[in-house]
């Protein structure tokens, strides 16, 4: 399959700050690829690069054969995308913010009515279609910017957070979408900072830090870079303030993380440091409620690539879905 995105080099900088620092990738044809990093990291900066919104400092971004720089017209016309902000009208109807969209892409009056009205079927919009956006719950407002950002057909689909701020339930519904389009051909660029959802829609994850790709590969290949770190966890009936300090002197611990009353340790050496962390924990007057060997994770091996403490992935922003 040859590459529909080729991104070489590309950088962005704004005033002092090295936004995007000479990234460069490629995303085959159908599939699904996926930019992990945590708030800051580049990915919408990145995003607006390859889609002509913004002008990098440097480097080179070619999407469908066509240089974004010297082609943006032709770019946006092979491309969808998906703002973290939807760009959606909160007065119109679902229904007339798909036509709008489809006139804005010069999509003919004869085809108009048949893409909105099938992209509404197809979404599960369909008794909504007469409801102003802005009367749409989230989850909706969500899938109702994604359709509006496939009517003029594009091959490529920009996905900047396509799950943040939305419920347990619209995010599973927002997910088996995004792999039914991926179902029918259309390559999808999406950014996230939920490593579970990167592992379970990306063909590829590039992880993103503070500018720059830290690694490239898919979620297996990534995992596969902890294969000899087993995980020591544990699940305490509270967590001790400070508890954390008092493990490192444990010869063979090699990370540490603690989320809510449970503690993971990485490790290559399991049965030795069990006894002594079960020692520490008695000390620290902390009661273990279970204890378990497992494999390693995604978030593991991110955690060992990045060095990033996870609890920095598990922020949610503030929400912002455009007109409300
Ligand atoms: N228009 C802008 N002007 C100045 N700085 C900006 C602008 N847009 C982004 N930045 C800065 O560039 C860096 C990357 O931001 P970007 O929005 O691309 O990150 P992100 O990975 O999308 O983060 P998030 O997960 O919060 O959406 C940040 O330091 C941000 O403050
Ligand atoms: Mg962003």
């Amino acid at each position: 399959m040859s590459d529909i995105i080729q991104v070489k080099e590309l950088t962005k900088i704004y005033g002092d700050n090295l936004a995007v620092d000479h990234i460069s990738f490629d995303v085959k044809q159908g599939e699904v690829f996926g930019f992990l990093g945590p708030n800051g990291a580049g990915k919408t900066t990145t995003i607006r690069m390859m889609v002509g919104l913004t002008q990098p400092q440097s480097g080179t971004a070619i999407i469908d054969d066509h240089d974004v720089l010297k082609d943006s017209v032709e770019v946006k016309k092979t491309i969808g995308l998906v703002p973290e902000t939807s760009n959606l009208y909160g007065e119109l109807t679902a229904f007339k913010n798909l036509i709008y969209q489809a006139e804005l892409y010069e999509v003919s009056k004869k085809e108009r009515d048949i893409r909105a009205l099938n992209l509404l079927e197809e979404f599960g919009l369909k008794e909504h279609q007469e409801k102003p956006f802005q009367a749409l719950s989230r989850g909706l407002k969500r899938r109702l910017t994604i359709a509006a950002a496939l009517v003029h057909n594009p091959k490529i689909l920009f996905l900047d957070e396509p799950t943040t701020g939305l419920d347990v339930m619209s995010a599973r519904g927002l997910r088996m979408l995004v792999r039914d389009l991926k179902k029918k051909g259309i390559t999808i660029f999406l950014t996230t900072h939920y490593i579970p959802e990167a592992e379970n829609l990306c063909d590829r994850i590039a992880v993103i830090v503070k500018g720059r790709i830290r690694v490239i590969d898919t979620p297996e290949n990534i995992k596969a870079q902890v294969k000899e770190t087993e995980v020591l966890e544990i699940g305490l009936d509270h967590m001790p303030e400070g508890l954390k300090d008092h493990f490192p002197s444990i010869e063979g611990v090699e990370k540490i993380l603690i989320h809510e009353n449970r503690m993971r340790f990485h490790t290559q050496k399991v049965d030795q440091i069990t006894p002594a962390v079960i020692q520490i924990l008695d000390k620290r007057g902390a009661k273990i409620k279970t204890i378990n060997t497992l494999s390693p994770t995604l978030e593991d091996a991110f955690v060992k690539i990045t060095g990033l403490d996870l609890e920095l992935m598990r922020i949610d922003k503030p929400m912002k879905m455009g007109p409300e």
